[in-house]
């Protein structure tokens, strides 16, 4: 008797047991992936430079949610463009026990001392995005082909101006970005390389005279400095009835600082408004390409670059080799960083559905 009703019991239990998990657990929603047996204990220490461009937040989202996924605890901070700050904050990391850095500068240059110190607890530190300077504690770096930027847009100028075709003059002012950010002189020396053989013919005249680097570069990337800039360029030197026709700007939030230089100055979208260049695909760049008030940007997928940067770190932490499509570009003045480049797309009018849209980078939504 004793034996028959614990059967029935065990058979009831049994049933409910069955029941739920049919109900509950029986979706693949419900059941969490697999977490990487090996990687689930360590810390990665992700240091972002600020929040005060979209591209850097997508970035730190991005790098998050695929270490996550993989089973790492991540600490995702941004310094916005505070060095000072950005130094104490991986400092932090370290002594909180990281096991990895991933790191995207302010200033490539000021972080060697606790780049070293992450040396020398055996951290292993992988430079995001931009260069890490001055310093053999840096394993990989993960980027886009910066050089190519520049190249991308120099050559946008060239043939929407029809340049090869020998027109012009056209007035062109340029902007670089920050001095203390290597991507920056990338940039730059690639913007030349397409377009000075137009200046020394002519075809191109910079009325203010302002092509070094450190004439015009801007320090942290900043539209406030940009738009002061082009606010001086406008009065000091088209006052007197010129017309500025193409502004190469190597990123979007100094493309707003120029058009609002511009708009300042009396300059209207659609008569006479310059050719403007600009870098990142930032939501609102990209709906300033459709309004025509910029002209194109370069796009940089960032999921594409947290990928390669994931594979980077699981590299140096669970063992193997990484992707690297580059090791002789990127020499920090202590060594050359075997690299991953990806690449970069300029984007305009004409192909922003299938670059960033049909990409599924933006909804179509977002860009009206
Ligand atoms: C990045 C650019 C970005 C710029 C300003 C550079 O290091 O390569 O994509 O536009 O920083 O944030």
């Amino acid at each position: 008797m004793m034996k028959s009703i614990k059967k029935i019991v065990a058979l009831i239990l049994a049933g409910i047991m069955m029941f739920v998990l049919a109900g509950c657990g029986g979706t693949d929603k419900a059941d969490p992936a697999p977490k990487a047996a090996t990687s689930s204990t360590k810390k990665i220490g992700v240091a972002m430079p600020t929040q005060s461009s979209q591209r850097w937040i997508q970035d730190g989202k991005n790098m998050k949610d695929k270490l996550e996924k993989l089973g790492y605890t991540v600490d995702l901070q941004y310094a916005e463009d505070d060095v000072q700050a950005q130094v104490s904050q991986i400092e932090n990391m370290i002594t909180n026990g990281a096991n990895c850095l991933v790191v995207a500068a302010i200033d490539s240059n000021a972080l060697v001392n606790v780049l070293e110190q992450a040396k020398k607890n055996n951290i292993p530190v992988i430079a995001y995005d931009r260069l890490l300077m001055d310093t053999d504690s840096v394993s990989y770096y993960a980027t886009f082909d910066n050089k190519g930027v520049g190249v991308a847009i120099g050559k946008y100028i060239e043939e929407k101006m029809g340049l090869k075709e020998g027109k012009g003059p056209y007035n062109i002012e340029f902007f670089a970005g920050s001095p203390d950010d290597n991507n920056a002189h990338f940039l730059n020396t690639g913007v030349f390389e397409v377009l000075k053989p137009y200046l020394d013919k002519g075809q191109l005249v910079t009325v203010s005279g302002q092509t070094n680097f450190d004439a015009i570069c801007t320090l942290r990337w900043s539209q406030e400095t940009a738009q002061k800039r082009m606010e001086d360029i406008l009065s000091g030197y088209y006052s007197t009835g010129k017309n500025v026709d193409i502004v190469v700007s190597p990123f979007d939030g100094i493309s707003y600082g120029i058009s609002a230089a511009l708009e300042g100055a009396g300059y209207k979208v659609g008569q006479k408004w310059p050719l403007i260049t600009g870098q990142d695909a930032e939501l609102m760049a990209s709906k300033n390409i459709m309004s025509g008030k910029q002209s194109m940007t370069i796009f940089k997928d960032t999921r594409v670059l947290a990928d390669k940067c994931v594979k980077m770190v699981q590299a140096v932490l669970e063992g193997g080799q990484p992707e690297i499509n580059d090791t002789t570009s990127y020499n920090n003045n202590k060594k050359v960083v075997p690299s991953y480049l990806c690449t970069p797309v300029p984007v305009d009018k004409n192909n922003i559905q299938k670059e960033l849209i049909d990409s599924g980078y933006y909804k179509k939504a977002e860009l009206e």
